[in-house]
């Protein structure tokens, strides 16, 4: 029974460290190398239309200005990114990225979860639709399906998401 409980104590203590070390936080100047490296290791297959990599567009995107970007830091490393652009009225979710071995902790839920605490306005994300994972992550912070479009440069169907105030 004793060793029962020195077993719990001790996993409790690991799940509680390994959760304190994930950060979360703006992305800042300093943090776009390790954009970069998020995205050509993660995301998915550039598109054919695109003529750079979605790393290039991605941290040229935030150079200029053009989004905002929240992520997650498992000891210093990013591991989890949000970019996002907002008018008074509404905004809209891009770029988003977990590293492979973090996915399913729910990061990606969490950095949803924030954005939509700090804003009251309308949210959208557009997604294919067999984007299972980032559609259950939308789900969970209470987005619903809103359009369908045919995404022209692969001929895939795409789900536009919202939630509304
Ligand atoms: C989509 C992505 C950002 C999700 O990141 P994440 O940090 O793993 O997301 P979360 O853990 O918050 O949520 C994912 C949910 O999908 C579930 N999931 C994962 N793979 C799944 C699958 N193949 N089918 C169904 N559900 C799946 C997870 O279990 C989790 O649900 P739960 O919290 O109820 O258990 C990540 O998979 C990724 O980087 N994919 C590649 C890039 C990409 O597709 N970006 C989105 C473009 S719009």
């Amino acid at each position: 029974m004793f060793a029962f409980f020195i077993l719990f104590v001790i996993i409790g203590s690991v799940l509680t460290l390994s959760s304190m070390q994930y950060k979360v936080r703006k992305i800042k100047k300093e943090d776009y190398k390790q954009v970069k490296k998020l995205a050509s290791e993660t995301y998915f297959p550039p598109r054919i239309s695109w003529k750079r990599g979605p790393e290039e567009i991605i941290v040229s995107a935030l150079k200029k200005g053009k989004c905002s970007a929240i992520g997650v830091f498992f000891k210093e490393e990013l591991v989890s990114y949000l970019d996002y652009k907002e008018s008074d009225q509404e905004a809209k979710i891009g770029f988003c990225m977990t590293k492979k071995e973090h996915r399913s902790k729910s990061l990606m839920s969490r950095l949803i979860e924030l954005l939509l605490e700090r804003k009251n306005k309308e949210f959208f994300v557009e997604t294919h639709e067999d984007n299972k994972a980032m559609i259950r992550a939308l789900k969970r912070q209470g987005f619903k399906e809103s359009a369908r479009k045919i995404d022209r440069t692969d001929g895939k169907e795409t789900v536009v998401y919202t939630l509304k105030p």
